[in-house]
């Protein structure tokens, strides 16, 4: 059987990943973190690492390039792939998707303009509750949005809430919650099952 491919990506959610995977038996064969390698080695020969950018770990993961991979569910939701399974919560990188705005601003009466990288799930929410909405996508620091008068509000994470109480700006409504999950290939979860099913259990019974 060809190795079973495990999409990562850099920063803090790897830190928290590596001990996880230790505990199951796969350690990478190199430090991660000071190449500029994108794949890797691991201690076991029927198991590779590859390094993403977190965003597009789910789309390695849906089209079975990668068999697993640890992303975000907000980055899940938000991309709305088919084919993918989310066998466990790792229960890190939690936080909130939610509204923020200016500290008591008022909302316009018309249509209220949202800044956002999180195009699908705000376009989701504001249909649901009824809010007319011109989305404007940003692809980060959207705490400046509502600031220099781009958008009325913002959907966005909220981890500490610090980002937003550094910049004048309050939480307003949940959207969703979110934490890193280990996802894989629906269709690798069934034809890797013995492979996988063990690796995930052992990841699980590491979790603390
Ligand atoms: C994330 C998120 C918020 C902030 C939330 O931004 O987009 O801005 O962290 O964390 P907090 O509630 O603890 O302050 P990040 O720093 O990753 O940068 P980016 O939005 O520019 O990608
Ligand atoms: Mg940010």
């Amino acid at each position: 059987m060809n190795p079973l491919i495990i999409a990562l990506s850099k920063g803090r959610l790897l830190t928290q990943t590596l001990p996880l995977l230790k505990a199951a038996g796969i350690e990478p064969a190199e430090d991660l973190s000071d190449s500029r390698k994108l794949i890797f080695d691991t201690t076991r020969d029927d198991v590779k690492f590859i390094v993403l950018r977190a965003v597009d770990v789910p789309t390695f993961v849906a089209r079975g390039a990668a068999h697993l991979g640890v992303s975000g569910l907000d980055q899940i939701a938000e991309q709305n792939l088919d084919d993918l399974y989310l066998p466990l919560d790792l229960k890190v990188s939690v936080c909130r998707l939610m509204t923020a705005g200016v500290v008591g601003a008022p909302l316009p009466l018309g249509r209220r303009r949202v800044a956002t990288k999180y195009l699908h799930l705000a376009r989701e929410y504001y249909a649901r509750t009824g809010v007319q909405v011109e989305l404007i996508k940003l692809y980060g620091a959207m705490e400046l949005a509502p600031l220099v008068g781009l958008a009325d509000e913002i959907v966005d994470i909220v981890d500490t809430g610090n980002t937003l109480k550094a910049n004048g700006l309050e939480p307003r409504q949940l959207i969703m919650h979110s934490s890193a999950r280990l996802v894989a290939n629906k269709a690798a979860w069934k034809t890797r099952f013995e492979q996988l099913k063990p690796l995930v259990d052992q990841m699980e019974a590491a979790l603390v």
